[in-house]
């Protein structure tokens, strides 16, 4: 395959797309219709049940795309805080007059190198030449979101070689007005760590730091940090409590973490190695953010990876939102629309024993070395990890010669542990047919599989698992929404009419929960001015957050899984589009609920009938919650972010039929107690 880049197979993609799905040229999808309507007569038997629902059915799937980690979830609000960018004064302004003289009146600063670097490789010398007026600035990243009367927490390391110069970090808002100050009094010319806390008096959408430079001297300084202190959980240096909250309000089943593309790299050099994100938190060596050049659209020069989020966290998110940890490891293989840099068969070695040893790390005893460090960072108890992925969106016969050697390494050691093969980037076509044979025949476990469509390709998909061979891999659709324009365009919404198609698509996944063990929507977050990729599930700013339709929609599947899948049906048939409604019904066993899931994608509100068959009683009332919009473009935002949620209300019905309508373009997620 030609080498090639991520916006080549865009395009090709885009022309693949457009090939098979035509709709998508006008943008259809669920549209006013007029119906036959014979009625929707359907049939549930309450005793009959097709399969349990895994407890991972419905997850989330995270990566450090969009500013999702660094200027998104990890909440730290000093970019290039260590110095360590390619440019390693990007993110850090000194006045102007300063910059072009070593000689300025005020002070002058330069990154310079360590002598003996570690992970962490350049300080900043500082030359105070006037006793007031130098300061250097930093604007986080699209500026810093500050809260009226919340405590931030300030660090940094310093040195004072010559004179006396006391520091004075000040928050800023907009308009530079000071919302706080604290004083940092330097001793010694020996590194040091010095921290202040800062409580603004005002809030501010894109404050800034500044640190004002008083007294004659040479100053070095490194690690420059700022934190807001109510962080998820109140962790010190800790996520952004708002997003994980949107995120623990799934009540994921999974995380997967860290991607994604960024988990292969472009080059094998810049893939995601998850030793390195782990230890001590400065220590970790800053690696360039492979969606920083990957948009000519929408570059990112400023996009890195300082792992200040790294695995160790990843696990402790995982664990805090109840989801089961998946790791995705590089398999020795760059990214394929990239370089496509292959590691030879003969040096995969490495990257195994990184499988290996993150498995020691994740679930070892204290006295292994992984597991030591594991203990080291404060954690003593295994995370109990139970599946690892072994590269993202892979293809062809170099990946499936690597695969096999994971697998082996892997079962061998760690028989228990549940191995998520890929099934590369699209859904269909020769590279996808190749690879599920070829996993098949090996018994592979669990195939990820990933759909970046046009609307109109969920809802003739809702039937994609009803026929797929019972004694396959297990499904992992790991990557998938609906795109309103095509797959990767900025000009894609997080549109209704795209949230309404994927929960047909969805209804489709769980009738077929035999075989469908692990789903989740991508990307999750994107920071409303750093972001490369829409449509994304979540978005924020520097200080708030909305979940889009999507995120509703996954949400009410999340939500309302049940524990078994129940089998609904019209004439016999499942109930995949008939007069434009996809309907499901599990049961939900811990809280005796039928539970029913039913999508009307047409623009008529539509009357539903529900019989129910089997020895379980029912109730006569239930509890609908409905998501729905009159309009198919309507999206949510930070001036509107629950424009459309989800509302509830309790219904009755008479007797063992329930009688119902659904409105016109909506998800109605009904719950019906019941006794045995
Ligand atoms: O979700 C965005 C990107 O889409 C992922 O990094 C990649 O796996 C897919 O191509």
């Amino acid at each position: 395959m030609k080498k090639t880049s991520i916006a080549t197979y865009l395009l090709a993609s885009l022309v693949l797309t457009l090939g098979c799905h035509e709709k998508l040229l006008s943008n259809s999808g669920p549209d006013t219709l007029t119906l036959p309507l014979k009625g929707n007569q359907y049939v549930l038997n309450t005793d009959q049940v097709v399969a349990p629902i895994q407890p991972t059915m419905y997850g989330i799937f995270f990566e450090d795309i969009n500013f999702g980690a660094d200027g998104g979830l990890y909440a730290e609000l000093v970019k290039n805080r260590s110095f360590e960018f390619a440019e390693p004064m990007m993110g850090w302004e000194q006045p102007a007059s300063d910059r072009f003289s070593m000689n300025d009146k005020s002070g002058f600063a330069v990154p310079v190198k360590y002598a003996d670097p570690g992970a962490n490789k350049n300080y900043l010398n500082v030359k105070v030449n006037a006793p007031a007026g130098y300061r250097l600035e930093n604007t986080g990243f699209r500026g810093m979101g500050f809260k009226q009367g919340v405590d931030y927490h300030l660090s940094l390391s310093a040195r004072q070689l010559e004179g006396g110069t006391t520091l004075y970090v000040e928050l800023l808002d907009e308009q530079n007005k000071v919302l706080a100050l604290a004083p940092i009094t330097l001793s010694g010319n020996s590194w040091k760590e010095y921290t202040a806390t800062l409580k603004p008096s005002a809030r501010a959408m894109k404050g800034k730091l500044h640190i004002r430079f008083e007294g004659k001297g040479v100053v070095d300084l490194d690690q420059v940090s700022l934190f807001p202190s109510d962080t998820w959980k109140n962790r010190p240096r800790g996520l952004r409590a708002d997003l994980v909250q949107l995120l623990a309000d799934l009540k994921p089943g999974f995380l997967r973490f860290p991607g994604g593309c960024i988990v292969e790299g472009r080059t094998l050099a810049q893939r995601y190695q998850w030793k390195k994100t782990v230890g001590d938190v400065d220590e970790r060596e800053l690696l360039i953010n492979r969606w920083n050049t990957e948009f000519a659209h929408r570059p990112a020069p400023d996009y890195f990876q300082t792992f200040g989020l790294g695995f160790f966290e990843y696990f402790q998110l995982a664990e805090d939102i109840g989801a089961t940890p998946l790791p995705i490891l590089s398999c020795g293989m760059a990214c394929q629309f990239n370089t496509a840099e292959l590691v030879p068969m003969e040096e995969l070695q490495p990257y195994v024993q990184d499988a290996l040893d993150l498995i020691e790390f994740a679930n070892g005893p204290v006295t292994s070395p992984w597991g030591k460090l594991r203990s080291d960072m404060g954690r003593p108890a295994p995370f109990n990890m139970k599946f690892i992925g072994i590269g993202n969106e892979q293809w062809g016969p170099e990946y499936i010669k690597r695969y096999k050697v994971f697998e082996k390494a892997i079962k061998e050691k760690y028989p228990d542990i549940v191995i998520v093969s890929g099934a590369g980037p699209f859904p269909d076509g020769e590279m996808f047919e190749y690879g599920m044979e070829e996993l098949k025949a090996m018994n592979a476990e669990i195939v990820d599989e990933h759909y970046y469509r046009a609307p109109q390709w969920f809802l003739e998909n809702a039937n994609r698992y009803d026929s797929y061979d019972r004694k396959g891999p297990k499904i992992f659709a790991g990557e998938y929404a609906a795109q309103s324009v095509a797959i990767a365009s900025p000009d894609n919404k997080n549109n209704w009419n795209c949230a309404l198609a994927e929960a047909a698509f969805m209804t489709g996944l769980e009738r077929n929960a035999d075989v469908v063990y692990l789903t989740s929507y991508a990307p999750l977050l994107a920071h409303a001015e750093g972001w490369q990729w829409t449509p994304d599930l979540i978005w924020f700013n520097n200080l708030e957050a909305y979940g889009t339709p999507n995120y509703y929609v996954q949400k009410l599947f999340a939500n309302n899984a049940g524990t078994h899948l129940l089998k609904i049906t019209e004439d016999g048939q499942p109930i995949i589009g008939q007069n434009g409604v996809y309907a499901t019904a599990t049961m939900d066993e811990k809280n005796k609920e039928l539970v029913f899931k039913i999508v009307n994608a047409t623009g008529a509100e539509q009357p539903i009938s529900i019989k129910l068959d089997g020895k379980k009683k029912t109730t006569t009332k239930g509890t609908l919650t409905v998501l729905a919009a009159n309009d198919k473009d309507a999206v949510n935002s930070f001036e509107n972010p629950q424009g459309i949620s989800p509302i509830s209300k309790e219904v009755g019905f008479k007797g063992k039929t329930i009688e119902m309508s659904v409105g016109a373009m909506s998800l109605n997620v009904l719950r019906v107690p019941y006794k045995n």
